[in-house]
């Protein structure tokens, strides 16, 4: 069974399609055979997977707009009636949301309540996916894995700003999409929370992963800022079969069960420090060194992040398939390709996927899924 096939025939609209999980995620819908549209800004980099991959070819509309423009985004999600819409647009950066948090409470938090008036406004039953991230809840130092249950919160303003786009999700749900009149309104509604991913065609600034091919392309060593902070490693294919998989659950058998929160993080025991991402990367491209830049007055980054994900794997068909070292090496080996043939991007990603699914196929074979339904 392919990833989403769930989906197959189903109109999806996705907010954020131009950038890094928007475009693995089109491309992955577009292999289930969904019909999509397409909601966002330009691609937020350049070089950018939406360009390489050709990502535009395989959405049936596109829309190049902003999500705080409510005429426009509401007159798209009616003309597409969608259903199931998923939220990935936002400004997704920790320090750039230091630097102007105001554009990033306003992209995160207004932005969510927009996309959830539009869907307020169809008044016909659909699925929405909200993705915020691992970062929107309040932080602990005790090292114990977050659950769902834990509160929101979040230290800088990007981590407030997915916490604070989840409390907008949960106001939404209470009122105007109750669980208890689920049969009258139609609307299920969850949010999704993943952590560190990884993986081909990710160009953001700021990102670890940026860094260590735009050096190693260089002949530079690798400037690591923050060598002993532990990170939900993860690659961009697991929370993304996480997310559809909800989105099947939600259109097989709609309950309230699927509106909640639900964490898409890696296993247990395998996060691993921006130190060993580097060197496992660096080891996999075949050559290159990395240097400690940490700068003791930087602002504070969380020391270790992680995710309880029993939840996910005890109600979904899904459960992580790829450790810390092999999405560090698959994402080593997509760049490396990339490097010297820039237009592999589409294949090389088609092949990623076709891999994953072999492993999820392996893991969950599709008359085990029949039973679980
Ligand atoms: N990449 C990660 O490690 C990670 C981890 C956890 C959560 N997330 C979340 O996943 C989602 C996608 O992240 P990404 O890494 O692909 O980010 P990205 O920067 O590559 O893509 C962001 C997308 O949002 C669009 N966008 C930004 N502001 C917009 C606006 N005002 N109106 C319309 N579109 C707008 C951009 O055009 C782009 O399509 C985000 O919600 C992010 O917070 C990402």
């Amino acid at each position: 069974m392919a990833i989403g096939e769930g989906l197959r025939g189903k109109r999806v609209f996705v907010t954020g399609h131009t950038g890094f999980k928007g475009s693995w995620l089109v491309m992955l819908l577009h292999r289930a055979g969904a019909h999509v549209t397409g909601y966002s800004l330009k691609p937020p980099t350049n070089p950018s997977l939406f360009e390489a991959a050709k990502v535009r070819d395989l959405v049936e509309s596109h829309h190049e707009a902003d999500i705080r423009d409510t005429a426009r985004l509401t007159a798209a999600v009616k003309a597409s009636q969608p259903d199931v819409v998923m939220h990935l647009a936002a400004q997704p950066l920790v320090r750039l949301s230091h630097r102007d948090p105001l554009e990033t409470f306003s992209t995160n938090v207004v932005g969510t309540a927009s996309v959830l008036d539009a869907v307020r406004g169809l008044n016909s039953p659909c699925g929405v996916i909200v993705v915020t991230s691992d970062k929107c809840y309040e932080p602990h130092d005790d090292g114990r894995p977050h659950d769902e249950s834990d509160p929101m919160g979040g230290r800088d303003p990007y981590s407030a700003s997915k916490g604070a786009a989840e409390l907008v999700a949960a106001a939404y749900r209470r009122s105007y999409f109750p669980s208890e009149r689920l049969t009258a309104h139609g609307v299920q509604l969850a949010t999704v929370r993943a952590g560190n991913v990884i993986g081909g065609g990710d160009w953001a600034e700021d990102r670890i992963v940026t860094d260590i091919v735009r050096h190693l392309v260089a002949g530079r060593p690798v400037p690591v800022r923050n060598p002993a902070a532990i990170r939900p490693w993860q690659h961009v294919l697991e929370p993304l079969s996480g997310y559809l998989a909800l989105a099947e659950g939600m259109l097989a058998e709609p309950s309230p069960r699927w509106c909640t929160g639900w964490n898409f993080g890696p296993a247990a025991g395998g996060d691993i420090t921006v130190r060993e991402l580097a060197e496992i990367f660096i080891k996999a491209w075949g050559s290159g060194s990395w240097e400690d830049v940490h700068d003791p007055r930087a602002p504070i980054e969380t020391h270790a992040l992680r995710l309880a994900i029993d939840k996910a794997i005890a109600d979904l068909p899904w459960r992580p398939q790829l450790d810390a070292h092999e999405a560090i090496r698959r994402t080593a080996a997509w760049f490396s390709t990339f490097t010297t043939a820039p237009t592999s991007a589409r294949s090389l990603c088609e092949a990623d996927i076709e891999a994953y699914e072999s492993l999820s196929k392996a893991c969950f074979p599709s008359d085990t899924i029949e039973a679980a339904g």
